[in-house]
Formats: structure tokens, C-alpha cells, sequence
């Protein structure tokens, strides 16, 4: 009897047990180890709920004061380190409704009206989320600026523009930078769009029905800033679609940034040398002296693997559960810390490298010649000439043919070679062969002509 009585004590839920847990399954269920991290928002939706509460005439308003002040102590107490946690109490929300009944004693039974943890834990992670994208769009934006921030020192730049990782046309270094921006600007966007349906209050839902108390969810809601109030108590409580849309996002981020980390590792190697990194952000060789690593860029492209298997993870877990609430949902908040963990942490150091980085600007110009860059824009010219498209693309392969028998660049051909191949061609071919040229003839819109990559960097300054 005695050993029930501990049990019950013990425990929130303890009454109708009469065998006490097993400490191994307390160990293996337990999720403090890592709900502990969702404390602010636990407590601030407490007390939007006490507050909800007195409002209704539930609780007096001294026993919402209580609450509220009790909560902000223990607020004061975690964020001091002076909070311990034990397995014992499950979770996050066990631990605080605990430490309240503590400190303010029969009042503190009253919080848990008109709720469960069940509605409680989807509107904690719910409130974190919505943080959590906060912070991501402003490290995009800081992403966004440094690419930004280069354009107009790196505007006399031309790269060669790849497909198929081989050289096809010329491109102005800041029509890069912005490809990379216009990547970012879309996940900002699939962010913004994501926090309006984790934006959503799910408490008041309570365990699955909703509950018989008079609770009036659009106050909590309002005091919560959430721009609406889930309509289906069942759905709600279930519903895990924010979680995995926001790792969708996080794992969609995480697959741009290791596309320029192997574009940059690319461009870092002897062989391409246009790009020096900052030593600062990369390793030696513990065996070869002269190697210089770019380790954190290796890094960030890997660590993608891992925000996918994030994604992976919810997907599963979430595949066949019936409604509404199950315990398996617990595991859900595992995978969306580590990926947002890992994707915040990318992006954060992504932005000291796009600052920091310098083009080899010499070397680049120096090969610029090879790969006949410019070959698609002659083929441009002979059709502006009243040559059909598909004609005049044989007649520039002849001739890039012939240059690379010679290991000339096109420039170097001269003039008969030109009209015993297309009679249509004169001396203003010069005008467009060589790469300056070649870029310069771009006139359309989106494309990598100075106008254009102009108009947009002034457009994307304006939005910063
Ligand atoms: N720790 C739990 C979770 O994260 C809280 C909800 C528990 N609900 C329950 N009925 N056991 O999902």
C-alpha cells in the first residue's frame, strides 16, 4: 500500500495506478532530456491559459496572479540554472507544473484546467517554431546581404557560367551571388508562409475533444499573438503538418547552401583557383604541411544528409498514426531541433565566408578565353543576320572546330575562315567574339548583362 501511495504522490496522472513504474521504461519515455529546451514557451502559454482562465471567471484574479508570478519565479530559477530536472517528471510541462504547485501550493492545482498536455505540448513547439523562424529568416537575410554586399566590387568580374560542370557562357560575377539570393529569397518565403499555419493556437483543444469548462480559446489566442484558433479539436492535437513543413523548409535551405559549398569547395582547388577562402574557416592536414581545407564547407554541404534524414524521420513517424493524440509524436521534437540546429548554425558561418572570401581575379581572367565562352553568342549574331537558328549553330560548331584544332580562341580566326563558312559574316564579328563581348550582347531580361544584373542589385539593396 505504501509503495501504491509513492507511486500516486509521485506522479501527476498516479491515481488510478497501483504498480510502480519501471525505472528503465521511465528512462526510455522520458523526453525532459530535450523538451527541457521549450521551458519559455511551456510557461508563457501557461500563463496565457491562467489568464484565459480568470477571465472567464475560472480562477479568481488573485489566483491568476499567483500562477503568473509563480511562473515567472520559476522562469527566473531556470534561466539561473537553479531549476533540477529528474526523469521522473516526464516532461517539460510536468516539471513546471510541479515546481508551481511547490512554490505556491493548491492554487498551482488549478492551472491544468481546461487543458492537457496534449494541446500543451502543440502549442509549446508551436510557439518555439514561430521563434525559430524568426531567427532563420534574419540569418538569411544576413546570408542574402553578403552576397548582396560583394556585387558591387566583384561587378567587373566575368566567371564562366557551367552546364554539365562544363564551360558554357560567360556570366557577371554578381549575376552569381544573386542566383544564390534569389535561392534564399525563396526559402524566406516558404518560412513566412509556413508560420502562418504553425501560427495557430492549438490549446483548448485539451486531450482531444475539447473540454466542458467555458474556456474562451480566441483570448488565449490573442494574448498568445496566434492568428487563429484551430477549428477541430481532434485535428488539432494531432496535427504535426507545421513541424514537418518547417523541416521541409530547413532541409529545402540546407540543399541550397550545399550547392554553393561544392560550387566554392569546387572553385577553391588548384584547379580551379578562383576563389582564396579565409584560413580562419578552414583546417590543416595532420599529416600533409601544405594542405589548407575547406572543411567548414565540406561540412555544411554534409551536414545536409542530416537535416534530410530529420525530414525523414517525421515523415515516418507521423505515417499511420491514428487520431489523435499518441505518444510516438514525442519523438517529433528530436529531429526538428537538430535540423534547425544544424541549419541555423550553416547559416551563420555561410555568411562570414561569403564576406570574406576573395575572387583570384587574374587567374580567372586568364583562362577566360578557353571554352568558347562566347560561341552561343556568335551563333546569336549569324541568326540576327537572317541565318536560321539550326544552320548557324553547325556553322559556329565548324568553326569552334577549327579554333580548337589551332588552340586559338574564336577572336583569333581571321576573317576568310569566317566568310568561307557563312558569307553573311564582316569585320563587326570581332565586335562580338572574345568574352567582354560575349557578355556584353546579353540583352534579355533575367540575364547576366550589365543593365540587368545593375537593375538587380540596386533592387535587391533597396530591399535590405
Ligand atoms: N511529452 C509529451 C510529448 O512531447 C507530452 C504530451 C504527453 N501526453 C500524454 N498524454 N502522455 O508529446
Amino acid at each position: 500500500m505504501a509503495q501504491h501511495q509513492s507511486q500516486a504522490d509521485k506522479k501527476a496522472w498516479g491515481g488510478v495506478f497501483n504498480e510502480t513504474a519501471d525505472p528503465r521504461m521511465e528512462k526510455f519515455t522520458e523526453s525532459i532530456s530535450f523538451d527541457s529546451r521549450l521551458y519559455r514557451h511551456d510557461i508563457l502559454g501557461s500563463q496565457a491559459h491562467a489568464k484565459m482562465l480568470a477571465h472567464v471567471g475560472v480562477l479568481t484574479n488573485d489566483e491568476c496572479s499567483q500562477i503568473v508570478d509563480g511562473l515567472d519565479a520559476i522562469l527566473r530559477d531556470i534561466e539561473a540554472g537553479k531549476f533540477e530536472y529528474r526523469i521522473e517528471l516526464e516532461d517539460i510541462h510536468m516539471h513546471i507544473e510541479k515546481a508551481l504547485i511547490e512554490r505556491i501550493g493548491d492554487v498551482g492545482r488549478k492551472l491544468h484546467t481546461g487543458r492537457s498536455r496534449n494541446d500543451q505540448v502543440s502549442t509549446d513547439f508551436r510557439l518555439w517554431t514561430r521563434e525559430a523562424i524568426d531567427v532563420l529568416d534574419a540569418r538569411l537575410e544576413r546570408l542574402q546581404k553578403a552576397f548582396v554586399d560583394r556585387c558591387d566590387a566583384d561587378f567587373d568580374c566575368i566567371l564562366p557560367g557551367y552546364t554539365h560542370t562544363q564551360r558554357a557562357q560567360p556570366v557577371l560575377a554578381p549575376h552569381y551571388w544573386l542566383a544564390y539570393c534569389e535561392k534564399y529569397a525563396r526559402d524566406r518565403e516558404r518560412l513566412a508562409d509556413c508560420r502562418k499555419r504553425v501560427n495557430t493556437l492549438s490549446l483548448g483543444a485539451a486531450a482531444l475533444a475539447g473540454t466542458s469548462i467555458p474556456i474562451d480559446r480566441f483570448y488565449t489566442a490573442q494574448l498568445l499573438d496566434f492568428e487563429r484558433v484551430a477549428a477541430n479539436s481532434l485535428d488539432v492535437s494531432s496535427d504535426r503538418d507545421f513541424a514537418l513543413e518547417f523541416t521541409f523548409a530547413l532541409a529545402l535551405i540546407a540543399e541550397h547552401l550545399s550547392v554553393w559549398a561544392e560550387e566554392w569547395i569546387w572553385w577553391s582547388t588548384v584547379e580551379f583557383n578562383f576563389i582564396k577562402l579565409p584560413q580562419k574557416f578552414c583546417t590543416g592536414s595532420s599529416i600533409m604541411p601544405q594542405k589548407v581545407n575547406p572543411d567548414l564547407l565540406e561540412l555544411i554541404r554534409g551536414k545536409t544528409g542530416r537535416v534530410i534524414g530529420d525530414l525523414q524521420t517525421l515523415l515516418v513517424l507521423v505515417k499511420g498514426l491514428p487520431l489523435a493524440y499518441n505518444r510516438d509524436l514525442q519523438e517529433d521534437k528530436l529531429p526538428v531541433f537538430d535540423a534547425f540546429d544544424t541549419v541555423s548554425a550553416s547559416l551563420e558561418l555561410a555568411a562570414d565566408v561569403v564576406a570574406q572570401t576573395e575572387l583570384n581575379r587574374e587567374n580567372i581572367r586568364a583562362r577566360l578565353e578557353f571554352g568558347y565562352l562566347d560561341a552561343t553568342t556568335f551563333m546569336e549574331y549569324l541568326i540576327k543576320r537572317g541565318v536560321p537558328q539550326r544552320t548557324a549553330h553547325g556553322m559556329v560548331g565548324r568553326l569552334v572546330r577549327l579554333a580548337m584544332d589551332r588552340k586559338i580562341p574564336l577572336a583569333k580566326l581571321p576573317i576568310e575562315e569566317y566568310r568561307a563558312e557563312c558569307p553573311e559574316i564582316d569585320e563587326t564579328v570581332y565586335e562580338i567574339l572574345g568574352v567582354e563581348n560575349a557578355v556584353r550582347a546579353f540583352v534579355s531580361y533575367g540575364s547576366t548583362a550589365a543593365e540587368q544584373v545593375r537593375a538587380q542589385v540596386d533592387e535587391w539593396k533597396k530591399r535590405f
